[in-house]
């Protein structure tokens, strides 16, 4: 089942055109991983998903609705949640405070999602009273994801989580997803740089170069690609 299409989708920055004709998919249960340089256009294309950009043609479609015009806060509802570049969790309040931020859009059941979420990253229960600057980098991406997962969303939006950390946190950041996924059924499209790491992880593959896509496929078939041997993988 389709849960998420991107129809021939042009995005930018007012007269800077950086997504150029793109269409992806993603189905229900699937982890998407999404691939590209620095600059190559991963951040626009995830925050055009949630409305935060305003694409200039195309269609998107999420769970049978055209969300292409509608406000982010209103594509936030519809289930779709992002866990931004670089964390942005909020430093001055605690752990457990920024937990319940996540259910700004409405979550009746938050009581048992935050039990959920403290089962999921036990460090959180933790440091749950502790002010959210006090956490190492590891830490705040946890909380960061545990803030999106507050929201109970159907598909969750990731872009770059294992950016700044140690090679034990990515490890664990990546062994996470891969639980979000096979424990709780979440669906993920997932922004990288970590192209092996990614690769492992995800189901299907779309590779963006200045803006298009240029590589996509199945998990087997990307790892055969000559374009990866040569490019990513050294
Ligand atoms: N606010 C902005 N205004 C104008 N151009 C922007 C803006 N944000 C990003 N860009 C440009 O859009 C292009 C794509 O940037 P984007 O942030 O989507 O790349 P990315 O794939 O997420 O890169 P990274 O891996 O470094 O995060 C770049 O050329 C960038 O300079
Ligand atoms: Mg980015």
């Amino acid at each position: 089942m389709i849960m998420l299409q991107l129809d021939n989708i042009y995005s930018g920055y007012g007269k800077s055109v950086v997504l150029k004709d793109i269409s992806i998919k993603v189905d229900k249960g699937e982890v998407i991983g999404l691939l590209g340089a620095n600059g190559a256009g991963k951040t626009t294309l995830l925050k055009t998903i949630v409305g935060l950009l305003k694409p200039y043609s195309g269609k998107i479609i999420f769970n049978s609705v055209e969300i292409t015009k509608l406000p982010p806060h209103k594509i936030a509802r519809l289930g779709i949640s992002l866990v931004p570049e670089g964390r942005k969790i909020l430093p001055q309040l605690t752990v457990e405070e920024n937990l319940l931020l996540g259910t700004f859009v409405g979550n009746e059941n938050f009581e048992s999602t935050l039990e959920l979420i403290y089962n999921l990253f036990p460090i959180l229960r933790e440091r749950k009273k502790q002010i959210g600057s006090s956490l190492s980098g590891g830490e705040q991406q946890m909380l960061a994801i545990g803030r999106a997962l507050m929201t109970n969303p159907k598909l969750l939006l990731l872009d770059e989580p294992s950016l700044g950390l140690s090679p034990k946190l990515v490890d664990e950041v990546f062994k996470l997803i891969s639980k979000l996924k096979d424990e709780f059924s979440t669906t993920i499209l997932i922004a990288e740089q970590n192209t092996k790491k990614t690769i492992d992880i995800s189901t299907r593959l779309y590779f963006l170069k200045t803006g298009s896509i240029v590589l996509q496929g199945k998990k087997e078939d990307i790892e055969k690609s000559d374009l990866i041997k040569e490019v990513y993988l050294g």
